[in-house]
């Protein structure tokens, strides 16, 4: 029996990891500098956690979830996004009565049944944000900020932002009337799915990926223009704001995201080197999620961004990221084994990342080496054991000259120094 990861899932190591690591990193930083917190959440939670927050007619909950029992029966579901579980995080804490504004970010695994394909897996990473307690639209701006800082951080240098208005409790429904006024009368075209959606969640619609219901929603009355007041005056504060920040983004009235908790404000990050998969980022607010889980009337607003998503446009970019030994001890004879040994701790000990080569001859050694992309080989045979010496060798200039055992690590201080790597 050939086993093989869960279809949808992948194994991520050597360079993948590398950049994963340095994407956590740099968010880690990057969120720092905003003065968000960390939190980390189970990654399953009680199933209803997830049909009260993602909306019941949303796909993730009619096709997605990861449901199962545990031996109490009790009914889980692995997490299929991050918000629902750090805003009952947020509760269960009691912060959100003690402190008056709370900001975290995450990063973790996520888990949908979707059709694989490139960018689409069914275990998945996100790295999130999560900003609570504040009804400015400048919270928005906020998170928005923060995620294209992050993206410009990385390197990435082709999106594009896409923003608009879903409305509030008082103008949705408003919407929602003139919507299906609209669907119905073209009910014989949209796909099987929508026409179920038009009873049960009509503003589903928006968001169906069926080419015949897409063209048909360009069509369709704007959102945007049933706004009330409130929410009208907030969506223009949002524009301003990031006019002033120099961040551009386009208006998309039919941009609804494919969550139901969200409330006026809703953005999408795209980038256009990724195919049909081509959202890196998504996030909004979400004013009512939080009363709505049993907690106080707060408002949220957040985001994530897709990791896998993310490696890829770094890979097509060719932003590869080596992670080298700096130095790589070749031992020529069995005596030579042990010395190497304690040549490997003492630089280590002092810093230096360090590889074993032995069992093999010198030339298959440094080519070895020089695969590694080492600096320097440290090189102990026979002569040199009986001079108690060792060759180091510059393995960019090919130089190489006899070195004291006892002061190798001070030539390799005395050269990481001198390059400022010291
Ligand atoms: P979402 O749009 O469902 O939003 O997911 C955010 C990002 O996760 C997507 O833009 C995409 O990059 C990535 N993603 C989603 N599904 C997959 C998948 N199957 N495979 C690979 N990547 C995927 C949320 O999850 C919200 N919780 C975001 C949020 C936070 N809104 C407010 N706060």
């Amino acid at each position: 029996m050939k086993y093989t990861a869960p279809k949808g899932c992948k194994d991520i190591y050597a360079e993948e990891a590398n950049i994963f690591r340095f994407l956590e990193e740099k968010f880690i930083n990057v969120c720092q500098l905003y003065n968000y917190s960390e939190i980390k959440t189970p990654i399953f939670e009680n199933a209803e956690l997830f049909l009260r927050s993602l909306g019941e007619e949303t796909e993730v909950i009619t096709k997605q979830m990861y449901l199962f029992k545990d031996k109490a029966e009790r009914e889980l579901a692995l997490r299929p996004e991050g918000t629902a579980g750090v805003v009952r995080a947020y509760i269960e804490s009691n912060l959100c009565k003690t402190v008056s504004k709370s900001k975290f970010f995450y990063s973790g695994q996520m888990f949908r049944y979707e059709r694989p394909q490139s960018g689409r897996q069914r275990q998945f990473h996100q790295l999130g944000v999560e900003y609570f307690g504040e009804e400015d639209i400048l919270a928005d701006v906020e998170v928005i900020n923060l995620a294209i800082d992050f993206i410009k951080n990385i390197g990435i240098k082709n999106f594009n932002l896409e923003i608009n208005s879903v409305g509030c409790k008082v103008c949705q429904p408003k919407y929602r009337t003139v919507f299906k006024n609209f669907i119905e009368e073209k009910k014989d075209l949209t796909c099987d799915d929508c026409k179920e959606r038009i009873e049960k969640n009509v503003l589903r619609i928006l968001d169906c990926k069926q080419p015949q219901c897409k063209e048909l929603i360009k069509t369709a009355p704007p959102l945007v223009n049933y706004l009330c007041e409130n929410c009208s005056k907030k969506y223009k504060e949002l524009k301003n704001y990031l006019t002033n920040l120099n961040i551009s983004f386009k208006e998309n009235y039919f941009l609804i995201r494919g969550l139901d908790y969200y409330t006026q404000t809703v953005f999408e990050i795209t980038n256009n080197e990724l195919g049909a998969q081509n959202a890196i980022c998504g996030g909004g607010r979400y004013n009512n999620l939080v009363a709505n889980l049993g907690g106080p009337k707060i408002c949220g607003t957040g985001f994530a961004l897709g990791v896998e998503r993310l490696i890829l446009i770094l890979k097509s970019q060719g932003n590869i990221i080596l992670v080298s030994p700096q130095v790589f001890v070749i031992a020529l004879n069995s005596e030579a084994k042990n010395i190497a040994l304690n040549i490997l701790n003492d630089l280590r000990k002092n810093n230096l990342s360090a590889e074993f080569g032995f069992n093999a001859s010198l030339k298959s050694l440094l080519k070895k080496a020089n695969n590694l992309k080492v600096k320097y080989a440290v090189i102990i045979g026979e002569e040199e054991i009986k001079k108690e010496k060792v060759i180091l060798k510059n393995m960019q200039n090919g130089e190489q000259k006899e070195v004291d055992r006892d002061l190798l690590i001070d030539e390799f201080q005395g050269n990481y120094i001198k390059e400022g790597r010291g």
